[in-house]
């Protein structure tokens, strides 16, 4: 009894010291229409419990992650299941197969939201990214934590505002993604790579300009400005709406 106790103390000694908690990331689609939110863990760690779910219009889902925690969320549009049993989606695929993307990232383009939660022990940094194109509107918020802890979003359709040469079509001839100008035509100047891997030697262009200004908070190419990137500290909640 004694030794269970001492072991009980050590564990909830270490778990106070070492700061660990857990956030809830709570999903809302706000769509017209159903999307399949995907996750994935970076770094090689497990993946959480959840990798790939379905979300009616107007649902919400919630998952919980336990600190610290790095990985990235996005959705899935257009989906359906063949008559072998596999299942496909037009944009942000993960190649799965399944409901489940099992470790797989999303397939450019796709509308991302990156969270490290209790980075280095410390703060969390979450933003929406458009680095790897664009498929929905899509938006981050915190509830509760400490410190700036604003809401991220990328509200506009982008798919609108899309050039010729970086729009995905659907079978209807529509729109349905945007591709980054970097995915499209994989050169330096627009990927920030040999010559132009340099924060000073990457200027935004005019592809990332568009980017830039529908959606003004997400990072439009790698070496976006500064301002893409948001903070807070012990945030137990996050909200993650697409089509907000
Ligand atoms: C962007 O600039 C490139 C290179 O100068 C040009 O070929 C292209 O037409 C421009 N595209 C848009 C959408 O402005
Ligand atoms: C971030 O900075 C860019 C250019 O420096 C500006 O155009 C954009 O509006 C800024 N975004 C926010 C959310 O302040």
């Amino acid at each position: 009894m004694m030794k269970t106790l001492a072991l009980y103390g050590l564990t909830l000694a270490f778990f106070f010291l070492s700061g660990a908690h857990s956030a809830r990331i709570t999903f809302t689609n706000n769509c017209p229409y159903t999307v399949w939110p995907g996750t994935l863990t970076s770094d090689q760690k497990p993946q959480l419990s959840t990798t790939g779910f379905e979300l009616a219009s107007t649902a919400s889902s919630a998952i919980d992650v336990q600190a610290p925690w790095k990985g990235r969320f996005w959705a899935r549009t257009l989906c359906s299941t063949d008559s072998s049993g596999r299942f496909s989606c037009a944009t942000a695929e993960c190649s799965s197969g399944q409901v489940s993307c099992n470790g797989n990232g999303a397939v450019p383009p796709a509308s991302l939201v990156e969270i490290n939660i209790a980075a280095d022990g410390g703060m969390d940094f979450y933003d929406v990214s458009l680095v790897d194109g664009f498929n929905l509107p899509v938006s981050v918020a915190t509830q509760g934590g400490t410190g700036e802890c604003k809401a991220s979003s990328c509200p506009a359709n982008v798919n609108a505002a899309c050039p010729a040469e970086l729009q995905v079509k659907g079978s209807d001839g529509s729109v349905i993604a945007c591709k980054s100008a970097c995915i499209a035509f994989n050169e330096p100047q627009y990927c920030c790579t040999g010559a132009y891997d340099k924060p000073e030697t990457c200027p935004p262009t005019n592809y990332s300009q568009i980017f830039e200004q529908q959606c003004p908070q997400a990072y439009s190419y790698a070496y976006d400005d500064q301002n893409s990137t948001f903070t807070c500290s012990g945030a137990p909640n996050y909200v993650i709406t697409f089509c907000p």
